[in-house]
């Protein structure tokens, strides 16, 4: 299996007034195609500042981010933008549907950047509604939606231009535990059925336990990875998880 994303010693530091805040602190680690990471650790612990840096919404101090053979950090920020909006699918914790739009055209924002015509946009953002189960949705605006509907929508718009791998922060953190759960399998199946490349920043042990791999962090380092697919549930991860985190 190719390797879609390669991460090589990485490094974020802040200055803030004469401290020096090491958010990443020399991250190490690989994707293969079709696997769905899921990125857990204590608030503070780095995981949003390391998911920018592999989103190239933001630039490391040190070190390498390779997606699909492209060092992404070594790119002007014009090459890593247009890499960016072809490459990359990245979900936010607060969805960030824009509000005037219906569901479908907030799904066809992606493709609309990138120059598509609107009928193909439609269709488009109309075919990847109905693959996130929303068919019926796609003229309601956000407001007209729940929150699990609202992150699918999101969900279809970072799937609409076929990224090379899928970003997502806490995803599941606005919802409750029946619709986060949706949010979970929906991602389950993107991996397992279409063969997404897919990672997730969480807290929640329940919703890691979907994953291939769960990769801890504290203070900005890797502390161990817990291995799924086994025996291990979500309780299992929950004390591994205990034990690396600290
Ligand atoms: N722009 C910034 N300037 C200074 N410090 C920052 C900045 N962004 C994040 N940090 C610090 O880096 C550390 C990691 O933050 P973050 O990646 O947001 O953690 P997490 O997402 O795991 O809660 C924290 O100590 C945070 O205060
Ligand atoms: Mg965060």
């Amino acid at each position: 299996m190719t390797t879609v994303l390669k991460v090589d010693n990485l490094s974020r530091r802040y200055a803030t007034g004469g401290d020096v805040v090491h958010a990443i602190d020399g991250v190490s680690f690989e994707v293969r195609c079709g696997q769905f990471i899921a990125l857990m650790g204590a608030s503070g612990s780095g995981k949003s500042t390391l998911l920018h840096l592999l989103a190239g919404l933001d630039v490391p101090t040190e070190g390498r981010v390779v997606i699909d053979g492209r060092p992404i950090a070594q790119m002007t920020d014009r090459q890593r933008t247009l890499f960016r909006r072809s490459h990359i699918g990245f979900v936010f914790q607060s969805f960030n549907l824009l509000p005037t739009l219906t569901a479908a055209e907030n799904v066809a924002i992606p493709l609309m950047i990138g120059g598509a015509g609107q009928r193909e946009s439609r269709e488009k953002a109309l075919e990847f509604l109905a693959s996130v189960g929303l068919e019926g949705r796609s003229t309601h605006r956000p407001a007209a939606l729940s929150g699990g509907e609202q992150q699918r929508v999101a969900i279809a718009r970072a799937l609409v231009i076929d990224p090379s791998i899928i970003l997502a922060d806490e995803p599941t953190g606005n919802l409750d535990s029946r619709h986060g759960e949706e949010i979970w399998q929906l991602l389950r199946r993107l991996s397992t059925e279409e063969g997404r490349t897919i990672v997730v920043v969480t807290h929640e042990a329940a919703g890691a336990a979907y994953a291939d791999r769960v990769i801890v962090m504290r203070d900005g380092t890797i502390m161990g990875e817990i291995p799924t697919g086994g025996d291990i549930d979500a309780a299992g991860i929950a004390s591994r998880y205990q034990q690396l985190a600290g």
